[in-house]
């Protein structure tokens, strides 16, 4: 290809914020954020609704000015180098950007020619992403008759053209089903399987625990928590006992058994039906020493047992003392204030 720039070499951090600061008069949408995402892996940035997401991937693809701070994206300046910049960074927006009237592969290959790839390889560049994105049997049709999955996928074919070093996805599947969802994860995992660096910001705690190897939580411009997926659930505390009897008719017995023994601090059971399990919140080893063993005493055989790290909604939830908001499309982002507290 050609206008592709070389990445700097011995580069390993492909992108890397300091103390960046944007504010829309008295909103902060960003407050002085720092992060690094290494290269070759996908770094979630999760928060609710106004925490300041697409700001930061707007200032990081050149698309808005810092106010303060410094960022780098594969080694270049996202102020004094922007050109360069955005020859090497690959961008899917929060909503569609295809042209909806342009049949798939017209899209991809306009697509091409405005990264000035000359027409033949934009030809087979179109072709090639088309199949990779199985949309070939749709590229010749207008893009508005796609269904939901398949537009996001154009978008990703879209982004995908100018063979980007590192990638930004701004809410990639907000306001899509489970099934297309699925689809499109699949997809930015087969992307970062080619060794693209991915910064992914997103509202759902499944999608960074899918996709991404660490986290930075944001909240109202700030960064307040940070670290690999696990060692963030970790710092949170607090485990899940998942005891699955194997007779299901002592779900219940055993529930109850277990809530009134009295065990020092223990929490309320839930039982799972659905898979048959109790699940008790654990917050010591004496209180899971004590549990297992009054099972144990009880006679009951057990077909499983084993214990869950916090799901990522309970640490937001411990981090920020409020749950991460759920997509709320109908509801403007400076509400967030009421939404959140
Ligand atoms: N162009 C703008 N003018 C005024 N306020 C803005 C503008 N863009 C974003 N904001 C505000 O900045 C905050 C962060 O917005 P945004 O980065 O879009 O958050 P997120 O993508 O996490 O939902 C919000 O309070 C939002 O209302
Ligand atoms: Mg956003």
């Amino acid at each position: 290809m050609t206008r592709i720039d070389k990445k700097p070499s011995g580069e390993s951090t492909a992108v890397s914020v300091r103390g960046l600061v944007k504010h829309y008069g008295e909103t902060k949408a960003l407050d002085g954020v720092d992060l690094d995402v290494r290269e070759g892996t996908v770094m979630g940035v999760l928060g609710p609704n106004g925490a300041g997401k697409t700001t930061l991937v707007r200032i990081l693809s050149t698309l808005l000015a810092p106010d303060a701070g410094q960022a780098t994206v594969a080694g270049y300046d996202v102020v004094r180098q922007p050109r360069q910049l955005r020859r090497v960074i690959g961008l899917t927006g929060q909503y569609a950007s295809v042209d909806e009237k342009l049949p798939g592969w017209e899209n991809l290959y306009l697509i091409g020619r405005l990264l000035d790839l000359p027409r033949k390889d934009a030809r087979a560049r179109a072709d090639e992403l088309l199949e990779r994105f199985s949309l070939t049997e749709a590229a010749k049709r207008p893009a508005s008759t796609y269904s939901g999955g398949m537009r996001r996928r154009l978008d990703l074919a879209a982004s995908m053209i100018g063979r980007p070093a590192v990638l930004f996805l701004d809410e990639p599947t907000t306001g899509l089903d489970p099934r297309t969802r699925n689809e499109v994860w699949d997809e930015v995992k087969a992307m970062v399987g080619d060794g693209v660096t991915v910064l992914l910001t997103t509202q759902y705690m499944e999608e960074a625990e899918q996709l991404a190897s660490e986290l930075t939580v944001v909240d109202r411009g700030k960064v307040i928590a940070g670290g690999g997926i696990e060692e963030l659930k970790a710092k949170v505390g607090g485990r899940t006992l998942r005891i699955r009897p194997v007779d299901a008719l002592q779900l219940r017995p055993l529930a109850g058994y277990l809530d009134d023994l009295g065990i020092t601090g223990l929490a309320t059971t839930t039982v799972d039906t659905a898979t048959g399990t109790l699940l008790v919140p654990i917050l010591s080893d004496e209180q899971l020493t004590a549990v297992v063993g009054a099972v144990t005493a009880r006679g009951i055989t057990l077909g499983s047992i084993s214990t869950e790290l916090p799901s990522l909604d309970e640490v937001f939830l411990s981090l920020t003392g409020h749950r991460a908001s759920a997509p709320q499309d109908t509801v403007p982002t400076d509400d967030r204030e009421e939404v959140a507290v």
